[in-house]
Protein backbone atom coordinates (compact mmCIF):
# COMPACT_ATOMS: atom_id res chain seq x y z
CA UNK A 1 0.00 0.00 0.00
CA UNK A 2 3.02 2.01 0.93
CA UNK A 3 4.55 1.73 -2.07
CA UNK A 4 1.54 2.42 -4.33
CA UNK A 5 1.29 5.82 -2.30
CA UNK A 6 4.98 6.64 -3.52
CA UNK A 7 4.22 5.99 -7.11
CA UNK A 8 1.37 7.95 -7.06
CA UNK A 9 2.80 11.08 -5.22
CA UNK A 10 5.95 10.69 -7.17
CA UNK A 11 4.27 10.62 -10.29
CA UNK A 12 2.44 13.59 -9.11
CA UNK A 13 5.40 15.46 -8.35
CA UNK A 14 6.82 14.67 -11.96
CA UNK A 15 3.88 16.14 -13.71
CA UNK A 16 3.21 19.07 -11.17
CA UNK A 17 0.37 17.82 -9.51
CA UNK A 18 -0.06 19.17 -6.07
CA UNK A 19 0.05 16.86 -2.92
CA UNK A 20 -2.79 16.15 -0.37
CA UNK A 21 -1.82 16.72 2.94
CA UNK A 22 -3.53 13.29 3.68
CA UNK A 23 -0.72 11.48 1.71
CA UNK A 24 1.51 9.63 3.99
CA UNK A 25 4.81 10.47 4.91
CA UNK A 26 7.40 9.13 2.27
CA UNK A 27 4.77 10.39 -0.03
CA UNK A 28 5.01 13.86 1.26
CA UNK A 29 8.46 13.61 1.71
CA UNK A 30 9.88 12.87 -2.21
CA UNK A 31 7.81 16.88 -2.71
CA UNK A 32 10.34 18.02 -0.45
CA UNK A 33 13.87 19.15 -2.06
CA UNK A 34 15.88 17.87 1.22
CA UNK A 35 14.38 14.31 1.04
CA UNK A 36 14.25 13.84 -2.39
CA UNK A 37 16.80 11.17 -3.18
CA UNK A 38 18.49 13.25 -5.84
CA UNK A 39 19.92 15.56 -2.71
CA UNK A 40 22.87 13.36 -1.18
CA UNK A 41 22.39 14.93 2.23
CA UNK A 42 25.20 15.88 4.80
CA UNK A 43 24.73 14.49 8.22
CA UNK A 44 26.53 16.53 10.56
CA UNK A 45 27.53 13.40 13.27
CA UNK A 46 27.01 14.18 16.65
CA UNK A 47 27.64 18.16 14.69
CA UNK A 48 31.37 18.11 13.51
CA UNK A 49 32.32 15.73 16.29
CA UNK A 50 35.68 14.92 14.17
CA UNK A 51 36.45 19.20 15.42
CA UNK A 52 34.93 20.04 19.09
CA UNK A 53 33.39 17.74 21.72
CA UNK A 54 30.09 15.92 20.06
CA UNK A 55 26.66 17.00 21.19
CA UNK A 56 27.97 20.43 22.21
CA UNK A 57 26.64 23.72 20.97
CA UNK A 58 30.22 24.35 19.28
CA UNK A 59 30.10 20.89 17.65
CA UNK A 60 26.77 21.63 16.42
CA UNK A 61 27.83 25.31 15.20
CA UNK A 62 30.66 23.67 13.14
CA UNK A 63 28.21 21.35 11.49
CA UNK A 64 26.36 24.06 10.40
CA UNK A 65 29.36 25.94 8.54
CA UNK A 66 30.26 22.74 7.40
CA UNK A 67 27.04 22.54 5.17
CA UNK A 68 25.69 20.10 7.33
CA UNK A 69 22.56 19.30 6.00
CA UNK A 70 21.49 18.33 9.22
CA UNK A 71 22.96 18.19 12.86
CA UNK A 72 22.58 14.51 14.04
CA UNK A 73 21.81 14.21 17.98
CA UNK A 74 21.26 11.37 20.32
CA UNK A 75 18.61 11.22 23.00
CA UNK A 76 18.51 10.59 26.37
CA UNK A 77 16.25 11.43 28.94
CA UNK A 78 17.36 13.01 32.75
CA UNK A 79 15.81 11.55 36.05
CA UNK A 80 12.88 14.82 36.13
CA UNK A 81 12.04 13.70 32.12
CA UNK A 82 14.10 16.55 30.29
CA UNK A 83 15.37 15.32 26.80
CA UNK A 84 19.25 16.20 26.83
CA UNK A 85 21.81 15.47 23.61
CA UNK A 86 24.29 12.63 24.82
CA UNK A 87 24.73 9.14 23.12
CA UNK A 88 25.74 7.43 25.91
CA UNK A 89 23.31 6.24 28.72
CA UNK A 90 26.00 7.14 31.52
CA UNK A 91 27.70 10.15 32.11
CA UNK A 92 31.37 9.26 32.01
CA UNK A 93 32.84 9.44 28.54
CA UNK A 94 31.72 12.75 27.59
CA UNK A 95 31.35 14.60 31.16
CA UNK A 96 33.45 14.78 34.34
CA UNK A 97 30.13 13.38 35.58
CA UNK A 98 29.97 9.29 36.49
CA UNK A 99 26.69 6.86 36.61
CA UNK A 100 23.25 7.35 34.71
CA UNK A 101 21.58 9.83 32.86
CA UNK A 102 18.34 8.94 34.22
CA UNK A 103 19.66 8.72 37.94
CA UNK A 104 20.54 13.05 37.53
CA UNK A 105 18.19 15.95 37.31
CA UNK A 106 18.88 18.47 34.33
CA UNK A 107 19.90 20.62 36.75
CA UNK A 108 22.42 18.39 38.34
CA UNK A 109 23.81 17.88 34.75
CA UNK A 110 24.18 21.37 33.95
CA UNK A 111 27.05 21.23 36.41
CA UNK A 112 28.81 19.06 34.52
CA UNK A 113 31.59 19.91 31.89
CA UNK A 114 31.24 18.46 29.07
CA UNK A 115 34.23 19.78 26.86
CA UNK A 116 37.64 19.37 28.60
CA UNK A 117 37.36 15.35 28.07
CA UNK A 118 37.84 16.28 24.34
CA UNK A 119 40.90 18.27 25.08
CA UNK A 120 42.45 15.98 26.94
CA UNK A 121 41.76 12.89 24.88
CA UNK A 122 42.84 15.52 21.22
CA UNK A 123 45.41 17.76 22.66
CA UNK A 124 45.63 18.62 19.18
CA UNK A 125 42.46 19.69 18.31
CA UNK A 126 42.01 20.86 22.08
CA UNK A 127 40.83 24.52 22.24
CA UNK A 128 40.27 26.51 25.98
CA UNK A 129 36.70 27.41 25.06
CA UNK A 130 35.65 24.13 24.83
CA UNK A 131 36.69 23.99 28.55
CA UNK A 132 33.44 23.79 31.12
CA UNK A 133 30.57 23.60 27.91
CA UNK A 134 27.38 22.46 29.21
CA UNK A 135 25.31 19.41 27.91
CA UNK A 136 22.76 20.79 25.57
CA UNK A 137 18.87 19.87 25.98
CA UNK A 138 17.05 19.21 23.10
CA UNK A 139 14.65 22.59 23.57
CA UNK A 140 18.46 24.71 24.24
CA UNK A 141 19.87 23.31 20.49
CA UNK A 142 16.17 23.91 18.48
CA UNK A 143 16.03 27.40 20.37
CA UNK A 144 19.17 28.46 18.92
CA UNK A 145 19.17 27.18 15.53
CA UNK A 146 15.29 27.40 15.06
CA UNK A 147 13.98 26.85 11.59
CA UNK A 148 17.68 27.74 10.03
CA UNK A 149 18.37 23.86 10.39
CA UNK A 150 17.63 20.26 9.87
CA UNK A 151 17.41 18.08 12.88
CA UNK A 152 18.17 14.37 12.68
CA UNK A 153 17.40 13.20 15.83
CA UNK A 154 17.92 9.72 17.76
CA UNK A 155 15.74 7.76 20.11
CA UNK A 156 18.72 6.36 21.99
CA UNK A 157 17.42 3.60 23.96
CA UNK A 158 13.95 4.31 24.75
CA UNK A 159 13.35 0.76 26.40
CA UNK A 160 14.94 3.04 29.36
CA UNK A 161 12.96 6.33 29.36
CA UNK A 162 9.20 5.11 28.76
CA UNK A 163 7.31 8.28 27.29
CA UNK A 164 10.86 9.64 25.75
CA UNK A 165 8.67 9.99 22.10
CA UNK A 166 6.10 11.74 23.15
CA UNK A 167 8.03 14.23 24.76
CA UNK A 168 10.15 14.50 21.39
CA UNK A 169 6.67 15.21 19.65
CA UNK A 170 5.53 17.35 22.09
CA UNK A 171 8.88 19.85 21.51
CA UNK A 172 8.82 19.29 18.06
CA UNK A 173 5.16 20.76 17.93
CA UNK A 174 5.85 23.16 20.34
CA UNK A 175 8.44 24.72 18.17
CA UNK A 176 6.32 23.92 14.82
CA UNK A 177 9.05 21.53 13.24
CA UNK A 178 5.71 19.04 12.56
CA UNK A 179 3.62 18.44 9.65
CA UNK A 180 0.70 20.34 11.50
CA UNK A 181 2.71 23.59 11.67
CA UNK A 182 5.47 22.95 9.79
CA UNK A 183 7.50 21.05 7.24
CA UNK A 184 8.18 17.60 8.30
CA UNK A 185 11.25 17.51 6.48
CA UNK A 186 12.60 19.92 8.84
CA UNK A 187 13.34 16.62 11.25
CA UNK A 188 14.38 12.95 10.83
CA UNK A 189 13.81 10.73 13.54
CA UNK A 190 16.11 7.94 13.89
CA UNK A 191 16.33 4.95 16.08
CA UNK A 192 17.62 1.80 15.93
CA UNK A 193 14.32 0.38 18.10
CA UNK A 194 11.16 -1.07 15.65
CA UNK A 195 9.15 -0.10 18.44
CA UNK A 196 10.46 3.34 19.46
CA UNK A 197 9.68 4.27 15.27
CA UNK A 198 6.45 2.61 15.03
CA UNK A 199 5.09 4.76 18.11
CA UNK A 200 5.80 7.65 16.81
CA UNK A 201 4.33 6.68 13.10
CA UNK A 202 1.02 5.88 15.13
CA UNK A 203 1.33 9.49 16.79
CA UNK A 204 2.14 11.41 13.83
CA UNK A 205 2.76 9.69 10.72
CA UNK A 206 3.88 12.70 8.68
CA UNK A 207 7.49 12.79 10.48
CA UNK A 208 9.97 10.78 7.82
CA UNK A 209 11.68 8.09 10.10
CA UNK A 210 15.30 5.86 9.06
CA UNK A 211 15.39 2.39 10.82
CA UNK A 212 18.70 2.19 11.77
CA UNK A 213 20.19 -1.54 11.45
CA UNK A 214 22.73 -3.15 13.67
CA UNK A 215 24.36 -5.58 11.74
CA UNK A 216 26.94 -8.35 13.27
CA UNK A 217 27.80 -9.32 10.43
CA UNK A 218 28.11 -8.47 6.44
CA UNK A 219 24.87 -6.92 5.70
CA UNK A 220 22.05 -8.64 3.88
CA UNK A 221 18.67 -7.66 3.37
CA UNK A 222 14.97 -9.46 2.23
CA UNK A 223 12.58 -8.32 0.48
CA UNK A 224 10.50 -9.10 3.03
CA UNK A 225 12.67 -6.86 5.83
CA UNK A 226 12.18 -4.11 2.56
CA UNK A 227 8.15 -4.21 2.50
CA UNK A 228 8.02 -4.17 6.53
CA UNK A 229 10.85 -1.08 6.29
CA UNK A 230 8.66 0.87 3.98
CA UNK A 231 5.32 0.49 6.05
CA UNK A 232 6.97 3.48 8.62
CA UNK A 233 10.13 4.33 7.36
CA UNK A 234 11.18 6.62 4.52
CA UNK A 235 14.93 5.32 5.04
CA UNK A 236 17.04 3.24 6.78
CA UNK A 237 21.04 3.18 8.59
CA UNK A 238 23.74 0.60 8.93
CA UNK A 239 27.48 0.85 9.12
CA UNK A 240 29.14 1.81 6.34
CA UNK A 241 31.51 -0.97 6.94
CA UNK A 242 28.73 -3.66 6.65
CA UNK A 243 27.51 -3.25 2.94
CA UNK A 244 28.20 -3.17 -0.19
CA UNK A 245 26.92 -2.12 -3.73
CA UNK A 246 24.35 -4.86 -4.06
CA UNK A 247 23.28 -3.93 -0.80
CA UNK A 248 22.61 -0.11 -1.42
CA UNK A 249 20.70 -1.08 -5.12
CA UNK A 250 18.39 -3.11 -2.96
CA UNK A 251 16.82 -0.68 -0.65
CA UNK A 252 17.48 1.72 -3.37
CA UNK A 253 14.77 -0.45 -5.50
CA UNK A 254 12.46 0.14 -2.97
CA UNK A 255 12.95 3.81 -3.09
CA UNK A 256 13.84 3.96 0.46
CA UNK A 257 16.65 6.39 1.17
CA UNK A 258 20.23 5.26 2.92
CA UNK A 259 22.04 6.83 5.14
CA UNK A 260 25.14 4.66 6.13
CA UNK A 261 27.37 5.72 9.33
CA UNK A 262 30.09 7.44 10.29
CA UNK A 263 31.84 8.15 7.74
CA UNK A 264 35.54 9.73 7.78
CA UNK A 265 37.97 8.88 5.18
CA UNK A 266 37.11 10.57 1.74
CA UNK A 267 37.78 7.73 -0.07
CA UNK A 268 34.65 6.06 1.98
CA UNK A 269 32.43 8.50 0.89
CA UNK A 270 33.39 8.35 -2.55
CA UNK A 271 32.23 4.78 -2.83
CA UNK A 272 29.34 4.82 -1.17
CA UNK A 273 28.60 7.45 -3.30
CA UNK A 274 29.18 5.67 -6.27
CA UNK A 275 27.02 2.66 -4.92
CA UNK A 276 23.95 4.99 -4.53
CA UNK A 277 23.76 6.10 -1.33
CA UNK A 278 21.52 8.76 -0.27
CA UNK A 279 23.50 10.55 1.61
CA UNK A 280 25.66 9.74 5.06
CA UNK A 281 26.27 10.46 8.45
CA UNK A 282 29.94 11.85 9.33
CA UNK A 283 32.12 13.70 11.85
CA UNK A 284 33.59 15.60 9.54
CA UNK A 285 30.71 17.46 7.31
CA UNK A 286 33.58 19.81 5.44
CA UNK A 287 35.01 16.58 3.72
CA UNK A 288 31.88 15.41 2.53
CA UNK A 289 31.04 19.14 1.54
CA UNK A 290 34.32 18.72 -0.77
CA UNK A 291 33.97 15.37 -2.27
CA UNK A 292 30.03 16.37 -3.18
CA UNK A 293 31.56 20.14 -4.79
CA UNK A 294 33.99 17.88 -7.04
CA UNK A 295 31.63 15.59 -8.66
O1 LIG B 1 22.60 7.61 14.17
C1 LIG B 1 23.49 7.11 13.24
C2 LIG B 1 24.62 6.69 14.04
O2 LIG B 1 24.88 7.80 14.84
C3 LIG B 1 24.30 5.50 14.88
O3 LIG B 1 25.32 5.24 15.68
O4 LIG B 1 26.11 5.00 17.94
O5 LIG B 1 26.76 6.98 16.62
O6 LIG B 1 24.47 6.78 17.48
P1 LIG B 1 25.66 6.07 17.00
CA1 LIG C 1 23.24 8.59 16.50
Amino acid sequence: MKKFMKTICLSAAIIGVGTSTALPSFAMSNTHPQLNSNKILNIAHRGASAYAPEHTMPSYELGDQMKGDYIELDLQMTKDGQLIAMHDETLDRTTNGTGLVKEYTLEEIKRLDAGSWFNKKYPEKAKEEFEGLQVQTLEEIIEHFGQSKNYYIETKSPEVYPGMEEKLLDILEKHNLTRQNGPSSKVIIQSFSEESLKKIHNINEDIPLVQLIDYTTSATISEKELNDYEEYAVGLGMSFKKIDENYVSKVREHDLLIHPYTVVEKEDMERLLDWGVTGMFTNNPDSLEEVLKER
